[in-house]
């Protein structure tokens, strides 16, 4: 639908004389006009069409105007809807605007009136509008800033996300899990022409399988056995914005096949429909999964990926960008002291230093998370020793008797201080918080020998950088 439809209304009424003289009317207006008898008739063409404003007669053959009108808001929720009502009905017409229309009319109605609320729906609309570019304005600069980018790797990921941006092709975004794939989603929408448009955002696997097509593509009413009314469904409530399509590698088969004739023909049919619904959506995917190994052990579709591989979008975990870490926990910290009211004001240089140490397997929201977790306890104003992370998964090793374990702890832990400071025992006494005589009994307690670590291999020390705590 590219065809302006800033000027399009439709008027629903079973009384084809009265129809006329609208018409007329709204035509001498400047308006385009479409028309309709009856309920079907009227929402087989608001599926169709999208329209600037709708009136509808309250008093209609089958249904009220009422529930016409609640229909017709599943399927664009954005549209004005004026009820004509018979003279001296109050009681519907407030009904009626309680319900959702912008307003109601007394029938017979004069022209002047009908025409001055027309044009106040339509300026609302356009105010509504506006204050939702202006607010993406905002959120623009403010996402932006938001997305800390210190390495390489990171700055040239917002590159492409400036570059691409602007642009309708679909993004394919990969990365595992709390890199910032949403993130980089919603950042993209901001910074496009579309922003003031909507932003519909489905996660696929948390969908049940039998349900996300119609989640998607919406039903005809009848099309099963709840389907008591019609529903337009994500793809209808983001024409002309942008659809976020959330870890997609979950999509069953039978849904790709219909997404894949959406993105090619820009247009689909609605479960139990026989009428194709023309949309105008921007495409963005997110996953988390190597989708090239889904389609080789043909759990996704060759043909679909290809399809939406147009921009890829590459996410590289926290391991490999540590030098971002500083200033996303610093960024996260104020985040969060905000959110939680709490004045914390930095991060002590030695929890810094465990944050840097460690490989972060959920990545920035593992980040987050600890950063959460030591703000809500902390009775400072500085974070230091009440960053916790996880050590290895002792309950998956048999057990042992406590001294025991605590001794391999110990001297699992020292190896690593020793191999990450290549055998520099002040370095190491200072990160373990001992002096350095005391460590050094540590040591020879454990056996261990500082020169041992000196000379190991650039390749070993910095694969094994990670610190139990
Ligand atoms: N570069 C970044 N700068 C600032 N905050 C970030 C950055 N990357 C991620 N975050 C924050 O980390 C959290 C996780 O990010 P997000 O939800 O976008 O990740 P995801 O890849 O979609 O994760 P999942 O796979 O778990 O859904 C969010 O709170 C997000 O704001
Ligand atoms: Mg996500």
């Amino acid at each position: 639908m590219t065809t302006d439809s800033s000027k399009k209304i439709l008027v629903v009424d079973d009384d084809s004389n009265f129809l006329k003289l609208i018409r007329i009317r709204l035509e001498l207006a400047g308006y385009e006009v479409v028309t309709a008898l009856n309920e079907d008739e009227a929402i087989a063409i608001a599926k169709e069409k999208i329209f600037a404003l709708s009136i509808v007669d309250l008093k209609l053959v089958r249904r009220d105007g009422i529930a016409l009108m609640q229909e017709m808001h599943s399927i664009n929720s954005l549209m004005p809807i004026i009820i004509l009502t018979a003279h001296g009905s109050i009681e519907s017409a407030v009904e009626a605007m309680k319900k959702g229309a912008f307003n109601f009319l007394n029938k017979p109605f004069d022209p002047e009136e009908l025409l001055l609320q027309i044009e106040r729906a339509m300026e609302n609309q356009r105010l509504v509008s506006e204050v939702r570019r202006l607010e993406g304005v905002l959120k623009e600069r403010y996402d932006f800033k938001n997305i800390v980018a210190r390495s390489e790797k990171m700055k040239r990921v917002l590159d492409l996300v400036s570059r691409t941006a602007g642009t309708d092709s679909t993004i394919y975004i990969s990365g595992e899990s709390g890199t910032g794939k949403e993130l980089i989603a919603k950042a993209i929408y901001y910074a496009s022409g579309r922003r003031d448009k909507p932003f519909v955002a489905i996660n696929c696997a948390a969908i049940p399988e039998t349900l996300l097509e119609s989640e998607l593509f919406g039903y005809e009413k009848g099309a099963f056995t709840d389907a008591k009314r019609s529903h337009g469904g994500l793809f209808v409530q983001s024409h002309q914005g942008t659809i976020f399509l959330d870890e997609i590698g979950d999509m069953p088969l039978s849904t790709q096949a219909k997404l894949l004739r959406v993105l090619q023909e820009k247009r689909f049919y609605p479960l139990g429909s026989e009428r194709p619904v023309e949309v105008d959506v921007r495409v963005i995917v997110a996953t988390n999964k190597d989708l090239e190994a889904e389609v080789k052990n043909g759990s996704f579709r060759e043909d679909l990926y290809y399809r939406i591989h147009v921009v890829p979008i590459d996410l590289p975990p926290l391991r490999d960008r540590k030098e971002d870490v500083p200033l996303l926990a610093e960024h996260l910290l104020r985040k969060i002291s905000q959110r939680i009211k709490k004045d914390i004001k930095g991060i002590s240089a030695m929890a810094m230093q465990k944050l840097m140490l460690y490989e972060w397997p959920g990545n920035v929201r593992e980040l987050e998370n600890t950063i959460e977790h030591a703000v809500a306890i902390t009775q400072h104003d500085i974070i230091t020793e009440e960053i916790i992370l996880p050590s290895k998964d002792l309950r998956t090793e048999p057990l042992k008797p406590l001294n025991e374990a605590v001794d391999d702890f110990k001297r699992e832990y020292l190896v690593r201080l020793l191999e990450f400071t290549k055998g520099n025992v002040s370095k190491a006494a200072e990160l373990a918080g001992r002096y350095r005589a005391d460590f050094y009994n540590l040591l020879k307690k454990h056996n261990l020998k500082p020169d041992d670590f000196k000379n190991l291999d650039k390749e070993k020390s910095s694969q094994r950088t990670s610190i139990p705590v």
